[in-house]
């Protein structure tokens, strides 16, 4: 698995550390709030797991599977969703938590699903922006790191369902998917 990782981007050392940052920053914003965590299967579960250990806040999860891509490395642009929450959102304060913001079609997508459902705040918290690829008119509130446009593997990430157990992010090797 080790030999299609081109080089490594984020060790995990600077993953940790900020993921604690962001889990520091986010509990100091939603003092008193009624948070949930909204957390897009199964990218991001890597990224989750993480975080809400670094929130010192009273804290719910909850899960939804959305696929925009299909095994492939191109966005197809046809989001579905495949499993939706289980929680009652009216009222609650939610924060997406993502792996990564590509061209954004998915969370634009999923953030308006979710405000016609009357919650009393909505943002986003990603690990990884990719902002050059941009297509969708959508930011996140909370960015762990900022990347250059090259596809990234690991801490949840994938190529065809496979490199999400690694421990660190790196960038694949193209002549994995490049045949
Ligand atoms: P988008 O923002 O709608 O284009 O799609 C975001 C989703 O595409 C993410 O949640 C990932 O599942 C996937 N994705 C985008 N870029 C990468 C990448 O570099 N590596 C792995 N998955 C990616
Ligand atoms: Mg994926």
């Amino acid at each position: 698995m080790y030999n299609d990782v081109k080089n490594v981007l984020l060790s995990e050392a600077e993953l940790s550390a900020k993921v604690a940052e962001m889990g520091a920053q986010i509990s100091k914003d939603y003092q008193g709030k009624n948070l949930l965590l909204v957390t897009v299967l199964k990218g991001a579960v890597v990224f989750l797991t993480d975080l809400m250990r670094a929130i010192d806040l009273p804290a719910e999860i909850d899960f939804m599977v959305v696929s925009s891509y299909g095994s492939g490395v191109k966005s197809s642009g046809v989001v579905k969703i495949v499993k939706d929450l289980d929680t009652e959102i009216a009222g609650r304060d939610i924060l997406i938590v993502e792996d990564i913001l590509d061209t954004g079609i998915t969370l634009e997508y999923l953030t308006q699903l979710l405000r016609d459902r009357n919650p009393a705040s909505i943002k986003i918290a990603t690990l990884l922006d990719k902002p050059a690829r941009r297509k969708a008119n959508i930011q996140a509130d909370y960015i762990g790191f900022s990347i250059p446009d090259e596809f990234v593997i690991g801490y949840g990430l994938d190529y065809d369902e496979k490199y999400r157990n690694l421990p660190f992010i790196g960038i694949l090797k193209p002549e994995v998917y490049t045949v």
